[in-house]
C-alpha cells in the first residue's frame, strides 16, 4: 500500500486502469457462450421439442458455460430470414426444413422428390448412409455446417376440396415451401404452387390466397391448419425433415471441450427427436380426428397409383442438379 502511495498519481491511475481491464476481461471470459436457436414451428412439434431438450441438457451439463435461448414459432426470424441470421452470426443454430436449402446446395433437393421414400424409416436409413452423412457437409463452403437430421414426418395433402385423384387438384392454389421441386410437383398435377413462408400459411388458407397445402400432421395440428382445411388426404407423398445447422466459423471457433460436449448432447437429442417424431405425428392426427374439423381421406391403392404416376416424372427434371448417385442411394434404402 505504502509503495502504491509513493507512486505518482499518473502511475496510480494507470495501475487502476490496467486492473479494471483485467477484471473486466475476466468477467467476460466467465460469461457463458450464448446459442440462439431460432425456428418456425410450435414447441409441441418434433423440432420444437428437440430444441427445448437441447436447451435443457446443455444448461444442465454445461451450466454457466453455455446458455441456449430458443425462439419458436418464427418469433425471432421467420423462414427466409433465419439462415441469413445464422450467416450473420445473429443466431447460432437453427433447423430449417430440408426443402429450404436450394440457395446453398441443390443436392438436398433429393428429399423433396415426391414418392421417393416409402416411409420415414427409409428416410432415416438414407440419412444415416454415407451419402446422407456427406450431405451434412455439403454447405461448408457457404459457412453452414450440418450437425444432424431431425425428423418431422411424411407430408399429407390438405385442401378445401376433397382430393382423391390428381385431377381433383387441378387449378387449385397450393402453398409450397421455397423449393423448386415442390413447385414442379404441384405443376405436374396442373395445380398452381405458391411459395409462402410458414408463418403466413394459416392466413393464406383462411383468406383463400391459397386453397391447399402439404404438411406433416404435427404441423397441421399445431398451426390449426385443420380449422381452415375441410379435407386432408393421407397421401404420405413426401417427407418434411430438418437439418440442424450451425455457423461453421462459430462452431469451429468454440473451445474443443465445449464443442465435443455439445456434439454428444446433440447426438442424444437427435436420437430422442427421431424416435418420438412418429408418435407425435400420430397423436396430432388423432387430435384432428377427435376435433371433427376435417374429413380425412384414405387413398385406395389405385388412386395412390395415379398420384405416383402424375408426380414421379418430376424426378428427371432435377436429376442433374441432385446427382443420379444421390438419388440412387436414396432409392437403395427404399427397396
Ligand atoms: C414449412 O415451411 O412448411 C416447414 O418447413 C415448417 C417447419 O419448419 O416444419
Amino acid at each position: 500500500m505504502l509503495s502504491l502511495l509513493r507512486r505518482s498519481p499518473r502511475k496510480i491511475s494507470l495501475l487502476l486502469c490496467t486492473t479494471a481491464i483485467a477484471v473486466s476481461s475476466f468477467a467476460q471470459a466467465a460469461d457463458p457462450i450464448v446459442i440462439k436457436f431460432s425456428h418456425v414451428v410450435a414447441d409441441s412439434t418434433p423440432k420444437g421439442q428437440g430444441a427445448l431438450l437441447f436447451k435443457k441438457l446443455v444448461e444442465e451439463r454445461l451450466k454457466g458455460k453455455v446458455e441456449v435461448q430458443v425462439y419458436a414459432n418464427s418469433s425471432l426470424y421467420g423462414d427466409g430470414k433465419e439462415m441469413e441470421a445464422l450467416l450473420l452470426g445473429d443466431v447460432q443454430m437453427t433447423a430449417p426444413s430440408l426443402a429450404k436449402f436450394g440457395q446453398y446446395t441443390k443436392k438436398l433437393q433429393v428429399f423433396d422428390l415426391p414418392f421417393l421414400f416409402k416411409d420415414i424409416h427409409a428416410v432415416d436409413q438414407f440419412q444415416q448412409s454415407d451419402t446422407g452423412k456427406s450431405l451434412l457437409k455439403s454447405m461448408e463452403n457457404n459457412n453452414i455446417t450440418g450437425l444432424g437430421y431431425w425428423h418431422n414426418g411424411m407430408k399429407q395433402l390438405s385442401a378445401n376440396k376433397a382430393l382423391h385423384v390428381p385431377r381433383d387438384a387441378r387449378g387449385l392454389k397450393f402453398r409450397v415451401q421455397s423449393s423448386d421441386v415442390l413447385d414442379e410437383q404441384f405443376k405436374a398435377v396442373r395445380a398452381n404452387p405458391r411459395k409462402m413462408s410458414f408463418a403466413e400459411v394459416y392466413q393464406g388458407l383462411q383468406t383463400g390466397v391459397v386453397n391447399g397445402a402439404e404438411n406433416p400432421w404435427s404441423n397441421i395440428y399445431s398451426q390449426k391448419f385443420n380449422e381452415v382445411q375441410k379435407y386432408i388426404t393421407e397421401s404420405n407423398h413426401g417427407v418434411l425433415d430438418y437439418m440442424v445447422i450451425t455457423n461453421t466459423n462459430f462452431w469451429n471457433g468454440l473451445p474443443n471441450d465445449i464443442r465435443t460436449q455439445l456434439t454428444v448432447i446433440l447426438t442424444e437429442v437427435t436420437e430422442h427427436v427421431n424416435s418420438e417424431a412418429d408418435a407425435l405425428n400420430q397423436k396430432a392426427k388423432q387430435a384432428i380426428i377427435d376435433s371433427g374439423s376435417s374429413e380425412i381421406i384414405e387413398l385406395k391403392p389405385e388412386e395412390r397409383a395415379q398420384w405416383v404416376k402424375a408426380m414421379k416424372p418430376v424426378w428427371s427434371k432435377f436429376e442433374d442438379d441432385i446427382g443420379s448417385d444421390v438419388i440412387q442411394a436414396a432409392l437403395n434404402v427404399s427397396k
